[in-house]
This record gives structure tokens, C-alpha cells and sequence, in this order.
């Protein structure tokens, strides 16, 4: 599997969409389903052995429909690869911005993998999960002084973003007296790649991590501190990346970083590579797979560390979108429906920008399927938009579909990353239900919020519950 696989092996049951009657070529390359996607002999579409009809029946929509077996697959593949591909040791760490929540944590925990975290609140759900203190990685360009007490007292590693972090780390870590506070330092490598501006974080110019140019004050300063121990230096160049080349070259760099950071007596001997491999949302995006980018890193760490004669660090990566982003769809239930002669038709669906505002935000293009029509004719080119009162909240701009009615099921793909973590209550919409899906099983790991949910943290101050007009 690891030498044909693309973003996700394709295991021979993924379903492919076909467009049929539209001028736009089909691609074989369409892996924009979860691996366990099927048809079922009412040509409704399936995923994890569940009935997606059924599971909107059930939970009501939008739905965000995880697929247990497709995450899993994703991360064995990070983990085999690495094996595979890297002479030293290395440990894959989930970035939990993508999706955090404790069933997500759990299913990935028991893959064997760490977590990165960068708030309070996501230390707080690995921690609820079950996730060991050594496995979770705490990052952020700002946290709180209570953030790093929290990240101290759990006994979790720090990733060292600032100077001010620096210092207050060091205060916290030294009235606590025990063991040295494991640190990694996170540098800006200056290093450019294609992707959308707002999701680039390698380039000199961003709110991330140190200056190189500081590389040898913070190197002095922490070869002076006794209740930190640096024990490794991390790098992120940005998200959704297709190229490999940047990877590269940021493995070279942190390699050479590491040497320096020796020269000062300091235990560095693990690199974070960061996260950042882009999936297909799309037919023609072009991702390398998780094997190929695995096998890119890993052989440029270890050439930079031969050439000048380094021992090979432990070896990290801290994917994301990679892992949880194909594993999910969105189910919406198709509701009005507006045709403009000369213009657009827009079908709307009953969710929108509060739970997948990847549109609005970066452009995102997305694809779609009927999840009860899945071998209908594809006749019709519409706009798909949320039901939020705003002109932009459009889920698909061009999306080649049959013809829908109201109530059926639009299936968005791939919204398994940064959908549900990013999802808001505007308009005062609640944010929909999870479900995982599994071998024909499935259960909830995040509840629709009610109206209830939505005031209850509302609160009137007595002037205002007097107040009559
Ligand atoms: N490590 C660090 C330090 C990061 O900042 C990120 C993502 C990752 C790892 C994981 O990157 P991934 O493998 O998922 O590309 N909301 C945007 C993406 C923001 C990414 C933020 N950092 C989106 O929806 O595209």
C-alpha cells in the first residue's frame, strides 16, 4: 500500500463520482470520498457500513459523518511510513486544531500517535481523553501565563514560541522545583511555499516562532537555565502544501540548527518538521501521498545529518488536515431553490458557513454527491449556499450535480479538517452533530446544540430584568 497510496491508498471500494454529462473530464485521481464510501442497491451512498439517508433520518443534518476506518488508515500510514523510510527514531503527533474533540483524541490516541495542541482548551480535551502528558505538545504564539502553569503541571512538552513565553516559562519553571520543563523551540525558517497567504506560517515575515537571526541569544540564554531542558526544535512552513521541496529544505535547516544548537551543550536532539501536506478537495488537486512526503522528509534529515557526520534526531511531524481531513463528510438536507435566467441557480442546504466556513475564509473549493441519487445523471451546474444571511455564504460555487429536490442529501467531501473546530453560532444557528461510523455502526461523539444550549450561557443583569419599557 505504501508505495501506490496517493493522500489516502485508495483500496479499491472508494467510490468516485462520475460526471457524466457535463463538460468536464473525470479524473481518475477523484479520491474525494472516505475509503469505505460504497452504494448500496437503493443507489444510496454509504460510508463506514452506515446508510447516509438513514443517518440524517436519525440524527437530523447537517451531520458531520466521521469515518473511523479512513482516520485510522491515515495514521497507520504516517506511522508505517516512517518506519519504513527513517533510520531513526520518530514519533507522529496529530495537529488537534484540525479536529479536537475526545472521541476524535481517542481514536487517534489508540493509533499510537501525539497531539498537538495550542490552547488551554485543547490541552484540556487530550488530557480528558486519556492521552499521556508524553505524548502532547503544547504550542501557541501568545498562551497565557495560566496556559503555561496548566502545560507545566500536566507535564507536557512546551514548544517555546517568544522571548516573553521564554521568561515566563522559566519563572514558572523554576519556582516549581522538580524536573527541568521539557522545551522545544519553535524557529521561522524562512521558508516560501504555494499556498493560501493567511495559512503560511514559514516565511520570515510571520507572527510565528523565533528569528534565526536570534538563534544564538536564545541558544545562550537557554544554556543558562536549569528548569528548562531544550530538548528538540520545531518548524511549521504553512498548510495545504502539495510540493515536497520545502519539506526538504526544512529538514536541512533544522538539521543545521540542531548542530548549532549542540555547540551550546544543549540536549537538542528531536526536530519537528511541522505538518502541512495537502489533501484533494478537489479532482485536480495533487497532493503527494502521506508515503511519498514521509519518504521526502525523512531522507532529507538523514542526508544533512550523514553529511556532517550528526547523529539522526528523533524525527517528528505534526500533520492535520492529512490525517482527519478526508475521513469526514458534511450531510445537508437540500432545501429552497432559486433559478436566475442567465445567471446562477442556487439550491440551497439547511447549513452553511457556521459549520464549514473554509468558503468564505480562504475560497475553499469543495465537491459534492446526492447521497440518494448516486447514480443519477449529472444534469445541472448550481451554487450551493448556507442558509446564513449573508451574500458569501456559498459551501460550492459550481458543483455538478443531478437534479436535487428538497429533502434530499448533499454530501460535502472532505470536511474533516478545520470544519468543526472552526465553526461558529452565527446567526445563532448550533453547531451540528458528529457521528463516527464504523463496520455498520454508528454513535455520536458530538451532540447538536439545542436552542437551549445556545442562551444558556446568556446572562441578564438585574437592571435588565426590571427594565419594562
Ligand atoms: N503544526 C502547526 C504549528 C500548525 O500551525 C499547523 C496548522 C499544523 C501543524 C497542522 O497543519 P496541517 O497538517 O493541518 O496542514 N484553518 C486553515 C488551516 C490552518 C492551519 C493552521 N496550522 C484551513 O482551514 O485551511
Amino acid at each position: 500500500m505504501l508505495s501506490s497510496d496517493r493522500s489516502l491508498p485508495n483500496t479499491g471500494h472508494r467510490y468516485v463520482p462520475q460526471i457524466t454529462s457535463l463538460d468536464i473530464p473525470p479524473s481518475p485521481n477523484q479520491e474525494l470520498l472516505p475509503l469505505t464510501a460504497k452504494v448500496n442497491s437503493k443507489d444510496n451512498l454509504s460510508i463506514g457500513g452506515c446508510e447516509i439517508q438513514q443517518l440524517v433520518q436519525q440524527y437530523d443534518s447537517p451531520l458531520y459523518i466521521l469515518d473511523e476506518f479512513t482516520l485510522r488508515t491515515a495514521c497507520r500510514q504516517y506511522r508505517d511510513s516512517f518506519n519504513t523510510y527513517y533510520s531513526g527514531e520518530s514519533q507522529v503527533i496529530y495537529a488537534s486544531k484540525a479536529w479536537s474533540c475526545i472521541g476524535v483524541c481517542r481514536i487517534i490516541d489508540s493509533e499510537d500517535l501525539g497531539f498537538d495542541v495550542v490552547s488551554g482548551g485543547e490541552l484540556f480535551t487530550t488530557i480528558e481523553a486519556g492521552v499521556g502528558k508524553e505524548k502532547i505538545y503544547f504550542h501557541g504564539n501568545n498562551k497565557s501565563t495560566a496556559e503555561l502553569e496548566f502545560a507545566v503541571e500536566t507535564g507536557c512538552t512546551v514548544m517555546v514560541d517568544n522571548w516573553l513565553e521564554l521568561k515566563t516559562l522559566t519563572q514558572i519553571a523554576s519556582d516549581k522545583s522538580g524536573q527541568p520543563v521539557p522545551i522545544m523551540v519553535r524557529l521561522t525558517p524562512g521558508i516560501e511555499c504555494h499556498t493560501h497567504e493567511y495559512i503560511r506560517t514559514g516565511h520570515l515575515d510571520s507572527k510565528f516562532g523565533f528569528d534565526p537571526n536570534q538563534l544564538d541569544e536564545v541558544f545562550t540564554y537557554l544554556s543558562q537555565q536549569a528548569s528548562l531542558s531544550c530538548i528538540g526544535l520545531h518548524a511549521h512552513i504553512g498548510s495545504q502544501i502539495f510540493e515536497r521541496q520545502p519539506h526538504q529544505d526544512l529538514g536541512e535547516v533544522l538539521v543545521d540548527w540542531m548542530q548549532k544548537a549542540q555547540g551550546y551543550g544543549l540536549p537538542v536532539t528531536t526536530l519537528n518538521v511541522g505538518g502541512g501536506l495537502g489533501i484533494c478537495y478537489t479532482e485536480s488537486d495533487d497532493p503527494p501521498s502521506i508515503s511519498e512526503w514521509v519518504k521526502a522528509v525523512s531522507t532529507a534529515v538523514e542526508n544533512a545529518c550523514n553529511k556532517v557526520g550528526l547523529a539522526l534526531p528523533k524525527l517528528m511531524a505534526e500533520p492535520g488536515r492529512s490525517l482527519i481531513g478526508s475521513a469526514c463528510v458534511t450531510a445537508y438536507t437540500v432545501g429552497s431553490r432559486k433559478e436566475i435566467p442567465n445567471f446562477h441557480t442556487y439550491v440551497a442546504v439547511d447549513g452553511g458557513m457556521s459549520d464549514n466556513p473554509r468558503p468564505i475564509t480562504y475560497q475553499s473549493v469543495y465537491r459534492a454527491v446526492v447521497a440518494n441519487k448516486m447514480s443519477a445523471p449529472i444534469t445541472e451546474e448550481v451554487t450551493v449556499a448556507g442558509k446564513h444571511c449573508e451574500s458569501g455564504d456559498i459551501i460550492i460555487k459550481d458543483a455538478a450535480l443531478p437534479e436535487t429536490e428538497p429533502g434530499d442529501v448533499l454530501v460535502v467531501m472532505d470536511t474533516g479538517a478545520y470544519n468543526y473546530s472552526m465553526a461558529s453560532n452565527y446567526n445563532r444557528i448550533g453547531r451540528p452533530a458528529a457521528v463516527v461510523v464504523y463496520e455498520g455502526e454508528a454513535n455520536l461523539i458530538i451532540e447538536r446544540e439545542s436552542y437551549q444550549n445556545l442562551i444558556e450561557r446568556d446572562r441578564l443583569p438585574e437592571r435588565l430584568v426590571k427594565h419594562k419599557k
